[in-house]
This record gives C-alpha cells, structure tokens and sequence, in this order.
C-alpha cells in the first residue's frame, strides 16, 4: 500500500479533530450516557442495555439505544428491528424508532444479510463507532445507552475515549467464578480510562421456574455482590434466569413488559431504582 503524503496525513488529521469537534458537540446534547460491558461474552449485556432502554423510554425519557456491537449485533434482534434500514443522508443518520421517544442505531441495520459478518481491521472499527456518534441524528436525549461487546478490547476502549463525560458503566457478569474474576477485569478497565462504575448487575442469578413462578438457586448466587463490596464499586441488583427472557428476546419483545414473569420484571425494575439513584448521586 502506498504511504501517504505530508499532504494526505495533515487532511486525515483536520478530519480527525472535525470529527472529535462533532462528537462533542452531539455529546453536549445527550444528558446521560452509560456504557454496558462485561469481562466476558454472553453474560446478557444486550439483554440488559435494550431493556434498560426500554424501561428508561417507559419512564418518559428520551432514550438512544445505541449497538457498539460490531460483529455480533444482537439489538436488532432483541428490539423487533430486524429489517429495518436508516434513514437520512450520509453525514445525518436518521436512527430507527423503536418509539416515539427511543431511537436505535446498529450496524445490523447497514447490512442487507443479517447472517454476513463484518470483518474490519481495528482502525475500521473505530472509525465506524466514531461515525455512529458523530453522523447520527441523536438529537436531544436524557439517556444514551450504549451496548458493548464483550471483553475490554478496541471497540470499548473507543467508545470510552469518544464519551470522555460519560457517567460511567455498567458491567454485566454472571455468578460463576470465571465470570466473576473477568467482571474485575473490566472494572479495572473503566477505572484506568477514567469512567467511573455505576454498577454491578449479576444476570441469570438463580431460576424462575416458569410453572410456579419459584425462584431457586441452582447455581450459587451472591457473588456479584461480594465482588462488587471487595471491588468498592455499586452492586445494582441481581437479574434471575428465566426460559422467558430467552423466548421474549427473540421475539424482540421486553422482559421488562407485561409479559414477562414478574420477578423478572420486579428484579429488572429494582436494577433500573438503583441506577437511577447511583445517577442521582
Ligand atoms: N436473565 C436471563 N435469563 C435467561 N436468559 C437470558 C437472561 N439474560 C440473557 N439471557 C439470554 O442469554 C443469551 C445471551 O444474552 P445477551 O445476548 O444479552 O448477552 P451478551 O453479553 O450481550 O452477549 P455477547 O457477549 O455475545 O454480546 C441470549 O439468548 C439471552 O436471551
Ligand atoms: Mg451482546
């Protein structure tokens, strides 16, 4: 490939702080953004940011959903979206409403198949991420959420910088102990680029039987808790197991509506309480 010019690296550049200028500002406008990781995949970070959405939409917000998750976009899926294509101009995305009050971007809905990966190399991705702030008609928002994928690579490393005001994270783990110990990772990961954790959830903490409505504690439980007192950081409420939060999931509904079992929705609600009031502090 041929090096650039002096001509060529000095334009990238000016692109570059234009860019970081537009971020800024399109920042300024959105009042709380929160990051959702998690040390590890699969723990229920998506479940988590869309109905965190959801339930921040429901509570008279304006909302923004946005899926940082470039080569596993879940959002589309999890929301009813799935087909669902942009509006707009280049430089002035319209995002897709999911409500009059709640709009989501995702690069699932730049891609015609949505079975094709997208293979970018790191500076790509970036870029792509730094796009989805930058040329996307957030408008005003109360809350921007973003969904991250797992683990404490690039892309959330780009996020965090791009949101420099942000409130902070959430990180999402699992009560098994591999889960745990990378759930310190990636606090360890917000801290050292100086966001500040908002909180612990422990997802898929004990089961609701869906005949009884029981909860049991099949695997243990707690331990996001303790992590979270050891690590000094909030614990924001445990988020039960539940063979409905898949079905509703795939169906792009939320599990915190009407028809999800009530100790999730209760325990999904408490989590929402408790952020809120850390937001508060
Ligand atoms: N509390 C729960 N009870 C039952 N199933 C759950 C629960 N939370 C999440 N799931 C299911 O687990 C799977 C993974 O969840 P999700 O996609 O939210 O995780 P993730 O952390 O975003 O994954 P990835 O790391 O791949 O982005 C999904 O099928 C989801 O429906
Ligand atoms: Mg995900």
């Amino acid at each position: 490939m041929k090096k650039p010019s002096k001509a060529e690296m000095q334009e990238r550049e000016r692109a570059f702080d234009e860019q970081n200028r537009v971020i800024e500002q399109k920042a300024a406008a959105i009042r709380h953004k929160i990051l959702v990781l998690s040390g590890k995949g699969g723990v229920g970070k998506s479940t988590v940011a869309a109905n965190l959405a959801w339930a921040l939409a429901d509570r008279a917000n304006q909302v923004g959903l946005l899926d940082a998750d470039l080569h596993g976009p879940s959002i589309p899926l999890m929301t009813g979206l799935v087909g669902e294509t942009l509006g707009g101009s280049e430089h002035a995305i319209q995002p897709v409403h999911l409500a009059p009050n709640l709009r989501v971007m995702s690069i699932g809905f730049m891609i015609a198949e949505p079975d094709t990966p997208t293979i970018w190399r790191g500076p790509l991705r970036a870029n792509v991420l730094r796009q989805f702030i930058a040329d996307v008609e957030w408008g005003q928002l109360d809350f921007l959420i973003v969904d991250l994928p797992p683990g404490t690579g690039d892309e959330p490393l780009t996020i965090a910088q791009a949101f420099g005001d942000a409130d902070g994270a959430i990180v999402v783990t699992t009560p098994q102990e591999a889960s745990l110990s990378d759930c310190r990772k990636a606090i360890n990961f917000v801290r050292k680029v100086n966001h500040r954790v908002l909180g612990v959830i422990e997802n898929m903490s004990g089961f609701v039987c869906p005949h009884c409505g029981q909860r049991t504690d099949i695997f243990s439980t707690g331990g996001g808790k303790l992590m979270a007192e050891q690590m000094d950081v909030p614990f924001l409420g445990p988020i039960p197991i539940a063979a409905e939060v898949v079905a509703l999931s795939d169906e792009g509904k939320p599990i915190v509506g009407p028809d999800s079992p009530q100790a999730v929705r209760e325990a999904f609600e408490s989590v929402v309480g408790a952020l809120v009031g850390e937001l508060a502090e």
